[in-house]
This record gives structure tokens, sequence and C-alpha cells, in this order.
């Protein structure tokens, strides 16, 4: 492809992208495809001669976009959103243009500087304390991943890094029962092993029991086994629950414990100062994450994960051949080590974009705007004579479901079951369930970018409509 023909294709991919953002709402919001069915519409094998770009992006529309979910729906209340904006968009097609390898500072230092900078303006932005300092990692689970690895570390003295587990002992680690899948993925990676992960009870809140937590921790240790770290949640998936920071923090800081914070969801909350009471204890936490590829309009995948100690994190991950050793390397920040893979997308760039584009009170403003409207829908919900609020809502989160007179508590799991696929199949709204002691439960989660007032109503519209419907016909 010549440079006029790119400009042409880019001229109508922007146009494109322009009128789908402006129009996306009229796509169903979950695909209504079948499995295989995408599939079955691409070639077994690739092609051997070039094809013109007219033809490829024809069959991105007719072929690929159908098959996709519209995350950046307005009327995406599914599982956490992964929020995007305009001037984050801009800034990841500018990334890709650029295309730079940002593994060190030598291959790109405005990268690495601009990186170092905006971990500066996000610690600054959620109320983190000084001290915390941080690099851009793909996900949450990356970033948990690393805090694990480097906690494993510390409790090893390195030792597992230079021999291996096998002098090791039983290392250990502690979480609730409410955590996130991605922490026992971890915990696997780390070789600490499924069966040393302790998942320990949480109150009614929701939140870990930190007498709980201290008792399996001394358990533990008179039996000779190595607690490596805790990891506390801030906005649990399932119903957002919190756990005790502070209360976590305490047993950590007895125990010599590197206390980890998942706030993967939640943490963009932090940018109200009236939502700080969750870090709360904050100043005990080894390490922290966040990821703006959530709640702060930054396109996936973008997950801010800070530690108290970067030269343990270094150490960790540590590895210099010859050829990554450079001029400047003692006297700037090379981010290769500090997480698992060597090569670096540039992803300060997107958060730079979004947070000068509409200030931090701009993003206040949105984030607020979201609590606000989960707070009215779930009154609305819960004075509704035919529903359950199962869960109020904290921050934008809420859980509820269909309770129609009469039915015993599997008939009405099943016809909340039967009534969440009548929603998606809609493809006027996108809703994903949770269990909460047993019981089925509509999650709600108000955070997508263009969501306004009015597409809030008419979802709890349709979700009623289709509740009588779905269950006349269970009937
Ligand atoms: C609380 C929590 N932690 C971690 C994760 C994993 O996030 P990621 O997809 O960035 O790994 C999620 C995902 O929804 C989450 O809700």
């Amino acid at each position: 492809m010549n440079s006029a023909d790119f400009r042409r294709h880019a001229h109508d991919v922007v146009d494109w992208m322009a009128d789908y953002l402006d129009g996306v709402e009229e796509f169903p919001v979950k695909a209504q495809v079948r499995p295989g069915e995408i599939a079955g519409r691409l070639p077994q094998a690739p092609p051997e001669a070039a094809e013109p770009m007219e033809e490829i992006l024809g069959d991105f529309r007719s072929l690929i976009v159908p098959g996709m979910t519209h995350w950046q729906h307005p009327k995406f209340f599914a599982y956490f959103q992964a929020n995007s904006s305009r001037p984050s968009v801009l800034a990841e097609m500018l990334t890709a243009t650029l295309a730079a390898q940002c593994m060190i500072w030598d291959t790109s230092p405005a990268a690495t500087e601009l990186e170092e900078r905006m971990m500066g303006w996000l610690r600054l932005m959620i109320g983190l304390p000084e001290g915390f300092v941080g690099s851009i990692q793909d996900t949450a689970s990356t970033a948990t991943l690393c805090a694990i690895l480097a906690a494993r570390e510390r409790v090893s003295q390195f030792a597992v890094n230079e021999s291996g587990m096998s002098d090791a002992g039983v290392f250990t680690a502690y979480c609730s029962t409410e955590t996130h899948s991605s922490i026992e993925k971890d915990v696997k990676i780390a070789g600490i092993g499924r069966a040393n992960l302790r998942k320990i009870a949480v109150d009614s809140e929701f939140g870990i029991d930190p007498e709980a937590l201290e008792s399996a921790i001394a358990a533990d240790v008179a039996a000779g086994r190595r607690p490596v770290c805790v990891v506390a949640t801030l906005g649990t998936t399932g119903v957002s629950g919190f756990d005790p920071l502070r209360a976590v923090g305490e047993v950590c800081d007895r125990h010599g414990i590197w206390l980890h914070v998942d706030a993967a969801w939640a943490g963009s909350a932090l940018l109200l100062p009236e939502q700080r009471w969750m870090i709360d204890g904050v100043e005990y936490a080894d390490s922290f994450v966040f990821n703006p590829h959530k709640w702060l309009f930054t396109n996936f995948d973008c997950s801010a994960f800070f530690v108290r100690d970067p030269a343990a994190l270094v150490r960790t991950f540590e590895i210099l051949p010859e050829y990554l050793k450079t001029r400047d390397g003692a006297a700037v920040t090379n981010f290769r080590d500090w997480g698992v893979p060597l090569g670096r997308r540039f992803r300060a760039l997107k958060l730079w974009f979004v947070i000068r584009s509409y200030g931090v009170d701009g993003l206040r403003r949105m984030i607020r705007g979201h609590i606000d409207l989960a707070q009215e829908l779930a009154a609305t919900v819960d004075g509704s004579e035919d529903f359950e609020l199962l869960r109020p809502p904290v921050l934008s989160l809420f859980c509820f479901r269909y309770r129609p007179k009469g039915m015993d508590e599997q008939g009405l799991d099943e016809a909340n079951e039967r009534l969440l696929h009548a929603v998606n199949d809609s493809g006027k709204l996108y809703l994903t369930h949770t269990r909460i002691n047993g019981v089925y439960a509509i999650r709600f989660v108000v955070g997508q970018t263009a969501t306004e007032p009015r597409h809030v109503r008419e979802a709890w519209q349709t979700v009623q409509e289709l509740a009588r419907l779905t269950a006349a016909a269970g009937r």
C-alpha cells in the first residue's frame, strides 16, 4: 500500500469510526450470532494473492462487525465496562502509527518519561500516598502476578529466582472467597499452588474477615509454611464488596507479609474525594493496581500498577543481556524489568490524551454521574413490587432479581436465568449475573462513557417487560 492509498483508506476508516461511535446504539449490544457462525464464513486458508483494501474493509463491516459485542454501547451494563473515549482512540491511532516498542528508555525516551509522569498523575488523582511509583501493565491479572512474584522473592530472599522451588518449602497466599479468579490463576503461575491459596470467609458486607485471616496466617506459620502475600480487593467483581484495608494491613504488618491491593474496577472512583474511604489503611500496602481501561475512559489495555519498593520488583524480573545494555542505563528508568514481557506498547499516550482532554474535573463528573444513575435505578428497583434488590449499590454496581409472588427459590433462580438470556438476546441491553449466598442475582453496572439517564430508564423498561413475558412463558 502506498502513501496515497494509505491516506485515502485512513480517511475512510476514520469516517467509519466516527459514524460507528455516533451510531453504536443501533447495534444489538451483545453479538446475536451462534457459535461457529463467523468462523464458518471465513476461508480455511489464507489468500495467496493480494486482495484490495476496499474488499477487506467491506468484509470487516459485513462479517466482523455483526459478530462483535459492542462494549461502547451506552446500554452495556454487564461485567465491568471496558470504557473508552474519542481522545483515547485518537491516541491509540497515533500509538499504532508510531508502532514503537518501548522496552527501554533508549528505544523511546518520550514513552518512558511520559509513562513515569502519567503514573505520577494517576497517583495524585486517586490519592495514593507519596512513595508509590509504578508502570503500566496490560491487565490487572498481570500486575497482580508481578506483585505475587515480587512478594515470593522477598520472602525467599530471591532464592527461588536462583535455585527454583525445590528447597523453598511451602508458600501460602491469602484472599477472600469473593476475590477475582485472576488471583487464583496468578498463584498457580507463581508456583505457590492453588491448594495453598487460602480463601478467607467474608462478612455480611462481602469484605474479608480480618480475624479469620489472622488465624489462617498464624496456623500456616505454626505449621512451618511461608506466607507470601495477601491480596485485598476494593470492589469485588460479583457484588462490589470491599476488604477492610486498615484491618488487613495491620495483620500483614504484624506478620511482615506483602499486601497487594486489587482495585481493578473501583480504583477509578478514587478520583472522587468522597470515595476515598476505601483506601483508609493504604499506607500498609506494598502494591496497588487499578484499571483505567475499566472506568477511566481509556482504551483496553491500560492497567496502572503501583509499588512501594520498585527495587524489589526490578530485582525480581531483572535480566540484562549484553544487547540490552545502554550508555544511560543507570541514569534512566528501563521498564523492561518492571514486569513479565520485555516488549512494551506505548500505553501512556492514551492516558495523557484522556486526562488532558477531560481534565480531572471532567473525569470526576462522569464517574459521579455513573454512580448517581446506579443509585437512582437501584432505588426504583427496590421500590418495585415484583423485584428484589439483592445487593444495594456500592459505587455503580448493584444486584437484583425478579421476584413474582408464589415462586420457590429454585423457580426464582430459573426465572431469573431465563430473564437474563431474554434480555441479552433482545440486543437492547447487556447484563451479566452472579450468585449471592447461592441465589441467582442479576448484576447492573453503570460505567459506559456514552450512558445517559434515558439509557438506564429504557434498560429498566426492557427488563420489566421481559420479566413478565418470560415468567408467563415459563409457567
Ligand atoms: C476485581 C478484579 N480484579 C481483577 C480483574 C482482572 O482484570 P484484567 O482483565 O485487567 O486482568 C477484574 C476483572 O474484571 C476484576 O473485576
